[in-house]
Formats: C-alpha cells, structure tokens, sequence
C-alpha cells in the first residue's frame, strides 16, 4: 500500500509501523497458527530451564553470594517479573513474530526497532550458542560415565583451560568446542523440519527435565543439612573498610554503589547478592521468547500473558527451591563444578540419581537451544518482511511452511560464537543484550499507554506506571553493573556501533516502511478497536 506522507529528515529513523499493520499481518501470515495456551507454557519453560540453573548457580554461590544465591534468585525473579507483566501487555495487543523488535517498530520507531534486533541477536543467537556450551559439559561429562572420552582440545574454546570432571585438575586448552557445534547442527535440523514436530520433541523434552528438577528437590530435601544456610550472606571479601558500621539501608546503597563502579569484588556481602543476581539472570532468560510465537498462536490475545506469566512463575518457585536444596547439601564454597546438581547428588551417594540428572540435563537443554534458536530465526523473518535485512531471512520452505534458509545461517551463527568462545564471555554479553532489549520493553509499555490509549489490550499490566518504570530502572542497573567489566563493555559497544552501520549501508535504503509500501503509525493516528 502505497503511502503518502513519508516522513523526511531525522523524523524518517523512527518512522512508526502501525498497530493495524501489524494485525493484519498476523491475519496473513504464510506460518501455521497451531500453538495453544499449554504449548506456549511449555515453550517458555523449554527455554528457562537450562544453564543457568543446571551450570551457572553453582558458580555464582561460590564466587559471589553464597547461601545467599537464593535471595539472588528472589531478586532477579522480581524484575523478571515486572518485566513479564510489560511482555504480557504487548504481546496480547501486539500479536506478532519479532517479539519485542515489533513493539519497538509500532511505539518508538525504525531506529529504535532496530537496535532492538540487534539486541535481540545477542538474547537468542548468541544465548543459543551459551547454552550450546553448557549443553556441551554435560554431554562430555555423561559420556565419560559411559567410558567415551573426547579429547580435551576438542571440547572447549580456543585456549580455554580445561578441567577434569572429577579432580578438578586441568587436562588441557581448548582449540573448538565440537560438541557445542554438533548440538547446534542436530537442533537446526528439527527446526528446519518443522514447528510442529518441534514442539511435540520440545514438550517431551520439558517434562523430562521438569522431572529431574521435582525429583532432585523432593529426594535432595532429605538429605539437607540446614547448618549449611548458615550464615544465609556471607562476609564481604575484602571486608569493608573499618568504621563501616551502617545501617542496612546504608549498606545497600553502598553495595549498589561498589557493584555499579566495579569498585567491589562482588564476593559475599550485599555485594555478592547484587553480583550474583546479575550473573544468574541468564536462568531467567526465555519467559519472553513465548512472545515470538505470536505469529504462530491460536488466540494471542489471551494465550500470550498465560505463557509468559505461567512459565515464569513455575520456574521461579522451582529456582528457588533448587537453590535451597543445593545449597543445603554442599557447602557452598565448593559448588564451583560444570555440573552442580550433579555434585550434590553424588553427595548424598546416589550415583544412578547422578547418571539421570545428566540425562535430563542434557535433554532439557537441548530444548533451550531449540526454543532459543527458533525465536531468533522468527525474529530475522520479520526483519526480513520489514526490508530491514535481506529477503532471503523472510523465505519460507514451500513444503515444511518454515524460513528454511534463515533457520540454516542462524544455526552456523551460533555453531561458531559456540564452538569459539567461553561460557562467562558468552553469559555475560548474553545478559547486557537481554537486559538492555527488556528495559526498552518497559518503556515502550510507558510510551504506548500514553501515545495510543485506546488500542486494544487484552492484557493490562498492574500498578501502572510503577511496574514498568520499576522493571527498566532494574533492568538498567544490572546493566550497569555488567558493563563495569571492560571485556563486557568494549564487545557490547563494538557490537552496537557495527549495527548503526548495517542499518545506514543497508536497512535504511530498503525499509519497506520507509519506501512507503507498509501503512505506518503516523498515518492512523485512532486506534480500529475499542479499548476492553
Ligand atoms: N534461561 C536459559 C538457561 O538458563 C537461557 O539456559
């Protein structure tokens, strides 16, 4: 459709796609709607549950909180949760397959959307190929039980020391990670083949590890020794300078201070907590990637913020529980293992339990990458049907109804920032491109409520505007706090400003919305429905 008002000048970055555009498009659209409010739930905790908790909860006991990692869990599931309630608005009222890419485009603009998908490489692609990494531990470690050793330069990225699973000992330095790859390629096949068959392996998959984690909590529950809670935060290492004798409040704000500047180690103390939030925020990640399937569900209006909200809440309280339980039965300084759970179940002497938990770790992740790879190929699709990025992302298989190609080179992506670089790396840059995408998420609630009052929101977030602003203020605080590490910083801004030249090489030229062929907000200033 042709339109006759295209905005010039700076106006034309943050030309605006209209909410209209973007339902009609829903009603269009060459994918199959076959996805319910339990597949959706399911697909949300497909992709939670994963390395975050199978992998980096013991780490962030060891080196940053403590017991105390529980509270962590409690901190970070609260700003998940504010911004879940941001994700659940838009996705009821906005029903597409970029996820937040497609909030950006109908609130704050092309510029801004963009930065969104670059964002949102980093929360997908790039946490497909974290995943990819720990997926990778605990295949070599299940191997091993079964007498099959890979060599040890094949199994970690290059110069990456390599540790023995049982003495701690280093055996080796990495030169590939090849079990990392091998993963990514089995999981770009089954998406290739097809969503359907996708979510069937995908929900087989997340009863199998939900199993795993119900039964280390309610076996693991026995055997814990509550002496080992104690103390619940650690001291502060380098203890605080002396005459510190502050109020809780004080040392609060202290510790925010120190974990902002770097001028904290982050280990124990209020700054550990703070550290160790930050650093288990990858578990959190993947609640929102139910909103990529919009595209692809039967009724978003309502099925959309039960999926999100659902899966988020069943996975917080089994967190929570399985930190408890962990740290209940190995003392905390000694979690620093690839393979935690599997740890404390040895623990207890339970050395088939041991055998299963790697199973199920090895399956449930498995489906992270699953879930995590098919939203990033959905949000290239979109892209693609915008004309931000080539039209090849957008061509969809005539047979399996899938974007085959895009599915193809996102997978060879990930197969080479996995195979390449080190779990922390990755973790890390993973956290600040999902931390950033979800304060945007938080304001572009703001903006909307204000800019289109009256569109129809199936779903609307409570405590408006505190929940929003409260979960952007959160989300930019961990941030912050990531960004004092400078390996962390230098990629990320390295990173952002290679994709401002992508987009004036490429995208700004073939904008569709920009060439006018795309109806755009400016035109339709009134929203079509009536507010609910
Ligand atoms: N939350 C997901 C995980 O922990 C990404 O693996």
């Amino acid at each position: 459709m042709a339109n006759p008002s295209k905005p010039s000048g700076l106006g034309r970055l943050f030309i605006r796609k209209s909410v209209e555009q973007m339902h009609a498009e829903h009603e269009q659209g060459e994918l199959k709607k076959t996805l319910g409010p339990i597949n959706l739930i399911l697909l949300g905790i497909g992709c939670i549950i994963g390395t975050g908790i199978f992998v980096l909860t013991g780490r962030a006991a060891a080196e940053f909180a403590g017991p105390g990692i529980m509270i962590s869990f409690v901190i970070t599931g609260t700003l998940c949760a504010l911004v879940a309630l941001s994700y659940a608005e838009l996705a009821s009222a906005i029903p597409v397959s970029g996820s937040a890419y497609s909030y950006s485009y109908a609130s704050m603009g092309e510029i801004v959307a963009w930065v969104m998908g670059l964002l949102l490489v980093l929360e997908y692609g790039l946490a497909a190929s974290t995943v990819a990494v720990g997926w990778s531990g605990y295949t070599i470690s299940l191997l091993a039980d079964l007498g099959i050793h890979i060599p040890a330069a094949l199994t970690a990225a290059p110069g990456v020391p390599v540790l023995d699973h049982d003495t701690g000992e280093q055996i080796g330095v990495g030169i590939v990670n090849l079990p990392a790859i091998i993963g990514l390629i089995a999981v770009t096949c089954l998406l290739v083949v097809g969503i359907s068959e996708s979510a069937l392996v995908n929900n087989i998959v997340v009863f199998i590890k939900v199993g795993v984690v119900i039964a280390f909590i309610v076996i693991g529950a026995a055997y814990v020794n509550p002496d080992l809670w104690s103390p619940l935060i650690p001291e502060q290492i380098p203890a605080p300078a002396p005459g510190t004798d502050m109020s809780i409040w004080a040392q609060i704000g202290r510790a925010l201070w120190g974990v902002l500047t770097g001028a904290d180690t982050g280990q124990y103390g209020v700054p550990g907590l703070i550290t160790g939030a930050a650093t288990i925020f990858f578990a959190y990640i993947g609640f929102e990637a139910v909103s990529t399937a919009g595209a692809e569900s039967k009724n978003p209006g309502k099925d959309m913020p039960i999926g999100i909200l659902g899966s988020l809440i069943i996975c917080t309280i089994l967190y929570i529980l399985t930190c408890a339980v962990l740290v209940g039965i190995v003392p905390y300084n000694q979690l620093n293992n690839p393979a935690p759970i599997a740890l404390a179940v040895d623990q207890i002497g339970l050395p088939w339990f041991a055998f299963v938990v790697k199973l199920g770790a090895f399956a449930g992740l498995s489906s992270v990458m699953l879930v995590l790879l098919y939203g990033q190929t959905r949000i290239f699709y979109t892209m693609a049907k915008d004309g931000l990025i080539p039209q090849v992302f957008a061509n969809v298989h005539p047979k399996l109804k899938t974007p085959w190609i895009n599915t193809i080179l996102v997978g060879l992506l990930a197969m080479g920032f996995g195979g390449f670089m080190s779990l922390d790396s990755l973790a890390n840059l993973t956290n600040v491109g999902t931390l950033a995408a979800f304060a945007i998420v938080c304001l572009t609630v703001i903006y909307l409520r204000f800019a289109r009052p009256n569109i129809n929101r199936p779903f609307k977030t409570p405590l408006f505007p505190i929940t929003p602003l409260l979960g952007a203020l959160m989300c930019i605080f961990l941030l912050l706090s990531l960004m004092a590490h400078d390996e962390t910083r230098n990629f990320f801004l390295i990173y952002l400003a290679g994709g401002f030249v992508l987009y004036f090489a490429y995208g700004i030229w073939n904008s569709k919305l920009g060439k006018g062929e795309v109806v755009t907000g400016h035109e339709q200033p009134n929203p079509v429905q009536p507010n609910q």
